[in-house]
């Protein structure tokens, strides 16, 4: 199992984006998680290639795409190409899940799936094999700093089962109220990666949260 940090740049400060970017590259976290929103899928809209690609030319890490968008396959190919290493599309969002997760790989990025909270773990049960990541949303998409919707630790452990069940090697990360409090019961219930937005960035020293979320018991 793995402890991957994933610090989503929602929250950074965008009047200083090179610099918040720089201060994620510093730290520990190993992925950048990057929320687009479309204001359609999502009752928000946050941002698009030109933000993608700054924060791309100032880090060479691990580029976490969640897409929160309708339609994505229209666009799959354009964020690889801005520089994104894993895109997660949501299964709510498109008509062929298959056919979608497959389309990623071939544009030569790592594919993932999202299921908001009320979507079951079985949505995405037929499709594990085609899919490198399942993103479990544990907050309702479109806005940062949200509570922790408690009964997604049990989908996470649902999850978990399966996976080991196929074999099929998918990752499992959570997105949603995350951070140092829950981060070592999230780990410990199967996930491989947490997304964590104001707990990073709204701690007076972020590198040392994200110390403590890859350390928590
Ligand atoms: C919400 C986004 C999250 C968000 C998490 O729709 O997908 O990635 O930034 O923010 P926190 O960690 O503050 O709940
Ligand atoms: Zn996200």
């Amino acid at each position: 199992m793995n402890r991957i940090i994933s610090p989503s740049m929602l929250s950074a400060d965008f009047g200083h984006l090179e610099r918040d970017t720089r201060m994620i590259d510093a730290s520990a976290a190993q992925w950048i998680h990057i929320d687009v929103m479309d204001g359609v899928f999502v009752p928000n809209i946050s941002f698009g290639f030109p933000v993608l690609k700054a924060i791309r030319a100032a880090s060479p890490k691990f580029m976490d795409v969640h897409l929160m968008i309708v339609e994505p396959e229209r666009y799959v190919k354009r964020f690889v190409e801005a520089g994104a290493d894993l895109v997660t599309v949501h299964a709510e969002a498109v008509k062929d899940l298959r056919a979608a997760l497959e389309m990623i790989r071939a544009c030569g990025a790592k594919s993932g799936v999202s299921i908001k909270p009320a979507t079951p773990v079985s949505e995405v049960s037929e499709v594990l094999d085609a899919a490198d990541l399942v993103l479990i949303m544990s907050v309702e998409p479109g806005f940062g700093g949200q509570s922790f919707i408690p009964g997604s630790t049990e989908k996470v452990r649902e999850l978990r089962r399966l996976i080991d069940q196929k074999g099929t090697g998918t990752l499992i990360e959570i997105d949603g109220g995350v951070s140092a409090a829950n981060a070592g019961e999230l780990f410990a219930a199967g996930c491989d990666a947490l997304v964590a937005g104001s707990a990073v960035f709204k701690a007076e020293d972020p590198q040392a949260e994200i110390l403590k979320m890859l350390n928590a018991k």
